[in-house]
């Protein structure tokens, strides 16, 4: 029998739907659903458990009465944290969202500590590496999602340029989750064709800009908080290539050591997902801009990185 258990920790916006899509896909056999927020997280796992119900799915959703309830998890999640509202910068959840992280981390380490650790949480590339300091796990085993959430925002907008080719673009994003993120037009195309010999030059800018711009649009439309559906399915498909051993390659936010010429920082870099986790990461040959821009980006993730070892790590 297929035996596998996800838990998610953080059953807000982007958990719950994380739940709701692994669920009703039948992605693993067991969730368990772990919020601060008792009465909510039971009332998650009611609902997506009837949603499973409702699709004939084998999955069997539970809500984590404390941190035991996640022994044996293959994978879990973290998307708890504090959402970013409008005017709030990704930085400025760095303290508050690390110190949840250390809690929760502690709870996997009793409890799982066998399990892959996939951060959704934000300040993101800042979160891994919070969650690799705390757990001490080994870093093919501590994975955080920006990098297919990124990179299905320049699909999006380059879709919104051409008007054609829905399903067939493949788009490339690097570096950390900030503004600073590389997105890579010359490793992005249309059904293969690279997207150079279908829009302009300045058509290729403005796609950029709006998926560095991506997340903050939603933001200020929203209102109330960030984007989640794409995040969600974003990490089912992290999910899903970890629990069913796809050896898929995919943008995630690993801790770089000696790759790209960086020494214990986080960036979101290809990796092959597979059963043990980040299987290998892929180098890319950069051009001169690219490593440029990567630098700055990576630089931007270090800033916090340093503020969490000089204010949160003590060192
Ligand atoms: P949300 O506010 O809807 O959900 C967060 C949940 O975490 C809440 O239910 C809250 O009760 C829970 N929580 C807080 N402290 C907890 C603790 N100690 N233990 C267990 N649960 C706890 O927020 P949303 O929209 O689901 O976003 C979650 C996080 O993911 C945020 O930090 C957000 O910025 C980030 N995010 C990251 C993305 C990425 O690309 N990496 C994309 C989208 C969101
Ligand atoms: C996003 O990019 C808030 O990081 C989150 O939507």
């Amino acid at each position: 029998m297929f035996t596998k258990k996800v838990g998610i920790v953080g059953v807000g916006n982007v958990g719950s739907t994380l739940a709701y899509a692994l669920a009703s896909k039948g992605i693993c056999s067991s969730i368990v659903l772990k919020d601060i927020r008792e009465d909510v997280v039971q009332a998650m796992a009611l609902d997506i458990s009837q949603a499973a119900n409702a699709a004939k799915s084998h999955t069997i959703v539970t809500a984590a009465k404390d941190g035991s309830d996640f022994k044996d998890s293959d994978i879990i999640v973290i998307t708890a944290g504090i959402p970013r509202k409008p005017g709030m910068s990704r930085d400025d959840l760095l303290l508050i969202n690390a110190k949840i992280m250390k809690d929760v981390i502690d709870d996997i380490k009793d409890n799982a500590p066998n399990s892959i650790i996939i951060i959704v949480s934000n300040p993101l590339d800042a979160m891994v590496y919070a969650a690799l300091k705390c757990s001490n796990f080994p870093k093919n085993k501590v994975i955080g999602m920006a990098g297919i959430l990124d990179s299905a925002r320049m699909s999006h907008f380059i879709f919104d340029k051409l008007g054609y080719g829905a399903g067939q673009i493949q788009a490339s994003v690097m570096g950390g989750h900030g503004d600073a993120m590389v997105p890579l037009p010359n490793y992005s195309s249309v059904a293969g064709v690279p997207i150079s010999e279908l829009l302009s030059s300045e058509d290729i800018e403005d796609i950029v800009t709006k998926t560095k711009n991506g997340g903050l649009q939603i933001v200020k439309l929203l209102g109330t908080g960030s984007a989640y559906y794409a995040p969600a399915h974003s990490t089912s498909l992290m999910v899903e290539a970890i629990l069913h051993n796809q050896k898929k390659i995919y943008p995630c936010a690993v801790l770089l050591e000696g790759e790209y010429g960086y020494e214990n920082i986080v960036g979101g870099v290809p990796v092959m997902l597979g059963s043990n986790g980040v299987e290998k990461i892929i180098q890319l040959d950069l051009n001169d801009t690219q490593k440029e821009q990567f630098d700055k980006s990576i630089s931007s993730v270090k800033e916090l990185t340093n503020t969490l070892d000089s204010k949160f790590f003590n060192k």
